[in-house]
C-alpha cells in the first residue's frame, strides 16, 4: 500500500472506523472473594514489585524475582503457596546514595530483578537495575545462594525499573535485548555468556538499527536455530507521519559469530520486519503489549508454530480498546526471505528501491561472507513486506477492554479436538478465559485478580498442573485455569462451552476433561444444551408440563402479597451475563402499556386485578430456556397494613405447593401452565425442576444483576455504542486536500451511512448499556465499598523488613466474605 492510500484510508477511517464494535462479553464474572473461584495468594513483607516468574521444569517450584530479592515458593500443594528459599540482593548504602545523588527517586534505586533464567542444570542466571548500576550473578538453584563473584550487567538488564525489556538463554548463552546507558536510549540486542570458542555479539553500533524501541519478548524456535525478538518502535519508513509506532518482530541466529572485517562481532543475521494486527483497511492496532508462542501440537511440522499477541492502538480515537491477533511463523520466515528496504546510513531514511540481491538478509552462516555481502547486509535489514495477521483478521477485537499480559494454551477437548484458549489480563485487574471458536471469540469467564491498578505485571502458565500465576506489586496470586465443579447441571456445564470441562452422565458431575474420558458431554462450538444433554435419562427430572396435572407439578412460587395501585417489582437474576431475561404469564400476555421490563431484568407494573396472578421469569441463553423465578401476586387481605412498594426477593423456590389455600389464585393460574410455557417445555424436556433451593447462595437484595443483549451463539460482536469523536488534526492537517475531495465527493453518502450506522448501532446496544458500564470496570458503589472492605491485598512499597516469616494465604469463601456475582443456575 503506498503512503496515501494508506492516509487515505486513515483519514476516512477515523470517522467511520468500527463504531458499532464493542467486543464480547465474558459469559461469567467472579469478584474477589467469589467461592467459584479459589485464589492462593503469597505475600510477606519482603515480597514486593514482583517482576520476574520462572516455574521449574517439573512446576513444583515457581522462581520469582521482586524487589531486592529472588524467592523459590513451593508451589506444589493445592491449598498453599510456601516459601522454600530467599536471596536477598539488595544494593548497599553507598550505592544507594550514589543513586540519590544522581537523582533519581529513593523509590526507584532499589535492585529490581529483570531477568530470571536457567542457566544450566545446576545454576540460575540473574541481573537487576541495582541502584541504576545493573548488576548480574548466578545462583545455585538448590539451595538459592548467589555466586560470591557479581558481574556487570550492562547490556543485559535496563538501568531504570520502568523500562521493558527481554531475555532468553539457549544452551547457556543468554540473548538479551533492553537499553543499555544510564540514560536510557542506547537500544541493544546482545549475546552474553557465549561458549568457549565463540565472541559475544551485539548489534552493530551506527544509526538506524533500532528506534527507540521498546522490547516485549523473545522467543527460541529450535528447529531453525533462530531467536525471534519482538518489539515496538518509531516507523521510521513512515516518514511522513510523526513518531509513528510500529510494532516488530526481529530475528537473529544463534549460530552468528560475525563478520572477520565487516560487522565484526556484530550481528549478521539480524532482520526486522513489521508485525501488522489490522483488520483489512481499518486502523492498525500498532502498538504490541505482549506475545506469546504456541507451539505446534505434537507431530506436527514445526512451521505450524503461532503466536498470540496483544496490540493497542496509538491514536485517543482508539483508547481502552485492544485487539488480539495471531501471526503464523510461516508467514514470518516468507517476509524475512522477501526484499528488503534500503536504508541510507547517511540521510537515515528509506528507500524502497530494491538493490540487486547480491545476499538473503536474515539467512544464517554468513561468517566467512565476503565484505559486499555484509555491506548488504548492513543496509538492507528492513524487510520490505509487513507480517499480516494469520487468516488476515483479528483475532478478537474489543473496546472494552484494555489488555496487557497473555499465555495460551491448547486444550484438547472431549472429542478429541484441539481449541486454543487464550488467558488474557485486563488493565483493570480481570483475567479472561478465551476459547477461540470458528465465528470469534466466547469468553468463558472472568475471574478478578487484581484491584490497584498494577504498573508491572506478570503472567506464568502451568499446564500440568492448571494454575495461572499472577505476579503483582504485593506478591503472587495462583488462580486454577478452570473449575467444573462449579457447574452443577448438564446444561450449565454446556453452556460454558469450557474445553477444560465436560459433564459426567454417569456420576453426574461437570468433571475436567482428561485424555482418557471421551464419554464426557460437552459441545464447544454450539454450546447446544438440547442435543447434548437430551440424551440423559429424565428420570431424575420432573417436568413441568401438561402431561401431568398442573396441581401436581406446578408450583405456587414466592407470595407477593400487594394493594391494588401500588407499583410492584419483580427481580429475575441472570443465569449469566450472556443470557437474556424473559416474563412470562400463563394464559396473558405482558403488554407494554402495562408493564416495564427494566434493565436490570425485572419486570414493573401497577398492581390491578387484571395484573395480579403467576408471573414467570426465564432466562434465554444460546436457545435454552431456564425458569429463573416464579411468583405469584395476590391482593393483600388486609388492606389496613403498610407494603414496601418493592418486591425484591430475586430467587425463585420452586418447592411443589400442590395446595395453594384456594382464594388466593387468580383466574389466570387455574390452567397453568400452558401456552407460552408448557409448548416450549413439551419439546425441551431439560427445562425443569430439581434441587434449586440446595446449592442457591442467597443473594443479596443490593446485588446488581447484570445482562448481555445476545445469547445467541457465534454472535461474536454482538454489540455496539455509537460513539462519535473528532479526527485527528495531525492527519487532516495533512491530508487536507483529500480531505476536503472525500468530503466533497462524499458527504452525502456519508451521511446516509453514519445515520444508517448510528440506527443500527443504537438498536443494537439497547439491551447492553449497563452491561457496558460494568464491563468497563467502572464498578457500582456498592461494589467498590465491598471491595474495599475486602481488600486481600496490602499495599507494600519495596521496602524489605527482615525477618518477618512468609505465608500462604487461602483466599476462600471463609477468610473472605462471599460475593458471588452470578447465581447458580437452578434446573
Ligand atoms: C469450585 O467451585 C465450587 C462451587 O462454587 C467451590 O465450592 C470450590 O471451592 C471451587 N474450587 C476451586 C478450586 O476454586
Ligand atoms: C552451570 O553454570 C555455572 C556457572 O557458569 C557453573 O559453575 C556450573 O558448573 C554449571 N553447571 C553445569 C552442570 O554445567
Ligand atoms: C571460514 O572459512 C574458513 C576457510 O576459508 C574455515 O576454515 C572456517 O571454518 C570458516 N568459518 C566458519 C565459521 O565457517
Ligand atoms: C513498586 O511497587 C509500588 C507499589 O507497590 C509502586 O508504586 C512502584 O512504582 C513500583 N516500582 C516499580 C519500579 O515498578
Ligand atoms: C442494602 O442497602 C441498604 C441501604 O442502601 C443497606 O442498609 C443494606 O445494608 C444493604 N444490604 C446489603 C446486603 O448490602
Amino acid at each position: 500500500m503506498d503512503s496515501l492510500s494508506f492516509l487515505t484510508l486513515m483519514v476516512v477511517l477515523l470517522g467511520l472506523m468500527g463504531r458499532c464494535m464493542s467486543g464480547p462479553t465474558p459469559r461469567l464474572s467472579f469478584l474477589t472473594g467469589s467461592s467459584g473461584r479459589r485464589l492462593t495468594f503469597f505475600s510477606s513483607h519482603e515480597v514486593s514489585n514482583t517482576t520476574t516468574l520462572l516455574l521449574s521444569e517439573d512446576e513444583e517450584t515457581l522462581y520469582v524475582g521482586a524487589c531486592n530479592a529472588v524467592f523459590a515458593l513451593d508451589v506444589g500443594s493445592e491449598d498453599v503457596i510456601t516459601l522454600r528459599k530467599k536471596l536477598d540482593w539488595s544494593p548497599s548504602d553507598k550505592d544507594l546514595e550514589q543513586c540519590s545523588m544522581k537523582g533519581k527517586k529513593k523509590a526507584d534505586c532499589h535492585n529490581f530483578i529483570r531477568v530470571l533464567q536457567f542457566l544450566n542444570s545446576t545454576h540460575l542466571y540473574t541481573c537487576g537495575t541495582f541502584a541504576f548500576s545493573p548488576h548480574c550473578t548466578y545462583i545455585h538453584l538448590d539451595t538459592l545462594k548467589m555466586d560470591p563473584s557479581t558481574e556487570e550487567g550492562r547490556g543485559r538488564c535496563p538501568y531504570d525499573p520502568y523500562q521493558r525489556n527481554t531475555a532468553i538463554v539457549v544452551d547457556g548463552e543468554l540473548y538479551t535485548a533492553t537499553m543499555a546507558d544510564y540514560r536510557g536510549n542506547r537500544p541493544v540486542i546482545s549475546r552474553h555468556l557465549s561458549e568457549s570458542s565463540r565472541v559475544d555479539m551485539k548489534l552493530d553500533d551506527a544509526l538506524g538499527w533500532l528506534e527507540d524501541p521498546t522490547f516485549i519478548s523473545s522467543i527460541f524456535i529450535p528447529h531453525d536455530e533462530k531467536i525471534y525478538f519482538f518489539f515496538r518502535e518509531v516507523g521510521r519508513e513512515y516518514n511522513f507521519i510523526d513518531k509513528f509506532i510500529v510494532s516488530r518482530v526481529s530475528q537473529i541466529c544463534t549460530s552468528d559469530v560475525g563478520g572477520q572485517r565487516t560487522l565484526q562481532r556484530r550481528w549478521t543475521t539480524f532482520a526486522k520486519a513489521q508485525l501488522l494486527c489490522q483488520a483489512g483497511t481499518e486502523l492498525p492496532y500498532n502498538v504490541i503489549q505482549d506475545i506469546v508462542i504456541l507451539p505446534p501440537a505434537e507431530g506436527d511440522p514445526a512451521d505450524e508454530t503461532v503466536f498470540y499477541g496483544i496490540f493497542t492502538s496509538q491514536w485517543a480515537v482508539n483508547s481502552g480498546r485492544s485487539a488480539v491477533c495471531s501471526f503464523s511463523l510461516t508467514d514470518i520466515k516468507s517476509v524475512f526471505s522477501g526484499n528488503y528496504k534500503v536504508l541510507n546510513r547517511e540521510t537515515l531514511q528509506w528507500s524502497t528501491w530494491v538493490q540487486e540481491k547480491i545476499a538473503n538478509p536474515g539467512e544464517c552462516g554468513l561468517h566467512n561472507a565476503s565484505d559486499n555481502v555484509l555491506r548488504f547486509v548492513k543496509e538492507n535489514f528492513l524487510a520490505e513486506d509487513s507480517v499480516r495477521p494469520h487468516g488476515r483478521r483479528l483475532t478478537m477485537e474489543t473496546s472494552r477492554h484494555a489488555y496487557s499480559r497473555l499465555k495460551v494454551q491448547r486444550v484438547q477437548a472431549a472429542n478429541r479436538k484441539h481449541y486454543t484458549v487464550l488467558f488474557l489480563l485486563t488493565e483493570a485487574g480481570f483475567l479472561h478465559k478465551a476459547v477461540l471458536l470458528q465465528p470469534g471469540v466466547h469468553i468463558i469467564e472472568e475471574v478478578q485478580v487484581f484491584e490497584a491498578t498494577q504498573l508491572i505485571k506478570s503472567l506464568e502458565l502451568s499446564i500440568s498442573k492448571g494454575q495461572l500465576y499472577i505476579g503483582t506489586s504485593e506478591g503472587v496470586l495462583r488462580v486454577p485455569t478452570s473449575n467444573c465443579s462449579y457447574y452443577w447441571t448438564c446444561a450449565q456445564c454446556v453452556l460454558s462451552r469450557d474445553p477444560f470441562c465436560g459433564w459426567d452422565p454417569v456420576t453426574r458431575i461437570c468433571t475436567e476433561v482428561t485424555g482418557s474420558q471421551s464419554t464426557l458431554i460437552q459441545d464447544i462450538d454450539g454450546g447446544n444444551v438440547e442435543d447434548s444433554c437430551n440424551s440423559l435419562s429424565s428420570t431424575h427430572i420432573t417436568r413441568f408440563g401438561p402431561s401431568k396435572r398442573p396441581s401436581a407439578s406446578c408450583p405456587a412460587g414466592e407470595l407477593v402479597s400487594v394493594s391494588l395501585n401500588e407499583v410492584v417489582r419483580l427481580h429475575c437474576p441472570a443465569a449469566s451475563q450472556l443470557s437474556q431475561q424473559l416474563w412470562e404469564r400463563p394464559n396473558s400476555r405482558i403488554s407494554a402499556d402495562l408493564y416495564l421490563q427494566l434493565e436490570d431484568g425485572s419486570l414493573s407494573f401497577v398492581a390491578t386485578p387484571t395484573t395480579l396472578g403467576h408471573y414467570l421469569c426465564l432466562s434465554t441463553e444460546n436457545h435454552y430456556r431456564q425458569t429463573m423465578a416464579i411468583y405469584q401476586v395476590k391482593q393483600k387481605s388486609s388492606t389496613g397494613s403498610q407494603t414496601p412498594p418493592s418486591y425484591t426477593r430475586t430467587w425463585a423456590r420452586p418447592t411443589t405447593q400442590a395446595s395453594t389455600r384456594p382464594g388466593t389464585h387468580t383466574s389466570g393460574t387455574r390452567n397453568w401452565p400452558k401456552d407460552t410455557e408448557s409448548r416450549q417445555v413439551e419439546t425441551k424436556p431439560s427445562l425443569s425442576i430439581r434441587n434449586s433451593h440446595v446449592t442457591t447462595p442467597q443473594l443479596s437484595r443490593n446485588r446488581t444483576l447484570w445482562t448481555a443483549g445476545s445469547g445467541l451463539r457465534g454472535a461474536m460482536f454482538p454489540d455496539g455504542e455509537p460513539v462519535l469523536s473528532a479526527p485527528c488534526p495531525r492527519f487532516l492537517k495533512e491530508l487536507v486536500i483529500v480531505s476536503v475531495l472525500l468530503v466533497i465527493c462524499l458527504s452525502l453518502l456519508v451521511t446516509m451511512t453514519l445515520y444508517a450506522v448510528r440506527q443500527r448501532c443504537q438498536s443494537r446496544t439497547a439491551p447492553q448499556t449497563r452491561t457496558l458500564t460494568r464491563d468497563t470496570d467502572s464498578r457500582t458503589s456498592e461494589d467498590q465499598e465491598a471491595l474495599r472492605g475486602n481488600q486481600i491485598f496490602n499495599k507494600r512499597s519495596c521496602q524489605a523488613q527482615n525477618g518477618d516469616r512468609a505465608a500462604g494465604l487461602v483466599c476462600n469463601g471463609s477468610l473472605l466474605e462471599y460475593r458471588q456475582n452470578l447465581p447458580n443456575t437452578p434446573l
